[in-house]
């Protein structure tokens, strides 16, 4: 079995994400600053641990200012929907995520504007692009760091100068990034950092959050829920400090007792060392897929400049079949289709088919690369005109078979 799903959620996750689980539901499990019993403490203590680490992941000054949701979909939410008002003007890029441009939608049918600033063919942003869409009443550029359909590094940090010098916020979605590129928050210009934990963080599903940078005042940011914080129990009125702001509702603590261990993980490993294994492994994926006949690889092409999610296609077959035969076949799991990313695939010209994604991790292997390439290899002989001495086959090896 091959794991090549990893843009989606990672697996496996390093044993002691797990264990941390099973040690807060077994050793603690209360509610965390609720009650002052050593149980409450206790549990207080491992969601300010989480925030700890996410903080020195992204080089955030302040581990308060890391607020927790379920995921960067809610965190991206919260900063849209908490920020902007009819008749603000918001600049995102044609590159985006649903989770991103569908409340951008829904806010632009309650008045807010948007302009979505086109990337080339390839999935690439040019910071000018964005520069030129710039409008006196434009308060926030929103973008993913890297694309979840081809991987394309976006400019965040050439954009983080530009949103300063027009006094605009930059929020950033890092669910691609975060704990396999390096981040800095202070020095990317980063006012909003948007992140998921069950991607790069190696953390269990249910996490994620955003970190606030010292730009955003709290006042002009609304919360999306407001409830129980365990704070200020007195007032009726939502705390107006960070994190319980943003945070009602008991949170997953048990879920970010494994957060901080994938992200202590992550931090143990180092980011430049990840980032060096995706790296190499990515430039065998594209090279080796683009050697093979019939298929087209989407996006940069180039190890350096993207993240390890590689996009192709095969020749006379669907992307759902070649994930269905390379799963069924295989033993190699991928995602197919769309990604949730249609405007990414209008960019790409791949809409409305979508592709076929490899996500590799910190734990694939080049050995399983290799593998992937002879199974796509294999699959797409299949398609070669019938005078090629190839026959259908279901090898997983690469290995050419006899005529039939
Ligand atoms: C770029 C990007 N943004 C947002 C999301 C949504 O992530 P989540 O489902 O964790 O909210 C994803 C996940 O696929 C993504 O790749």
């Amino acid at each position: 079995m091959i794991y090549f799903d990893n843009a989606a959620t990672s697996w496996p996750k390093p044993p002691v994400v797990a264990e941390a689980m099973v040690r807060f539901m077994s050793d603690v499990g209360a509610n965390p600053g609720r009650s002052g019993h050593r149980l409450s403490v206790e549990a207080a203590r491992v969601v300010y641990a989480a925030r700890e680490a996410v903080a020195e992941l992204f080089h955030a000054p302040d581990p308060l200012r890391v607020v927790f949701g379920h995921n960067v979909t809610e965190a991206l939410n919260l900063a849209l929907r908490g920020l902007l008002h009819p008749g603000d003007h918001v600049i995102t890029s044609s590159m985006e995520h649903n989770s991103c441009m569908r409340p951008l939608r829904a806010l632009g049918r309650a008045g807010v504007e948007v302009a979505v600033v086109p990337c080339s063919p390839q999935g690439f942003l040019r910071s000018a692009g964005v520069e030129a869409a710039i409008r006196p009443n434009t308060v926030l550029v929103v973008l993913n760091h890297a694309s979840n359909v081809v991987g394309t590094l976006l400019p965040v940090a050439e954009v983080g100068r530009l949103a300063r010098q027009h006094g605009l916020l930059l929020l950033v979605d890092a669910a691609q990034t975060g704990g396999a590129y390096p981040i800095d928050v202070q020095t990317d210009g980063i006012d909003l950092l948007a992140f998921t934990g069950h991607k790069s963080l190696y953390g269990p599903t249910g996490t994620g959050g955003l970190i606030v940078g010292e730009r955003v005042a709290v006042a002009h940011m609304e919360p999306l829920i407001r409830g129980g914080t365990g704070s200020h129990s007195e007032y009726e009125e939502q705390p107006d400090f960070l994190p319980d702001v943003y945070e009602s509702g008991t949170p997953n603590v048990v879920g970010l007792a494994g957060l901080e261990a994938g992200v202590r993980w992550v931090l143990g490993r180092g980011v430049e060392a990840i980032r060096a294994h995706e790296e190499a492994l990515t430039q065998r994926l594209v090279e080796g897929l683009r050697a093979v006949p019939g298929v087209t690889v989407y996006g940069g092409l180039d190890a350096q400049r993207q993240t390890a999610t590689v996009s192709f296609n095969v020749a006379g077959m669907e992307p759902s079949e070649v994930g269905l035969r390379l799963d069924e076949d295989c033993g190699i799991m991928c995602r197919v289709g769309l990604h949730c990313a249609p405007v990414a695939h209008r960019t790409l010209g791949t809409f409305p088919a979508g592709t076929v994604r490899f996500g590799l991790g910190a734990f694939n292997t080049a050995e399983e690369v290799d593998v992937g390439l002879a199974a796509v290899n294999s699959l797409a002989r299949q398609f070669i005109p019938p005078a090629t001495p190839f026959v259908r086959s279901r090898s997983c090896t690469g290995r050419v078979l006899p005529p039939r």
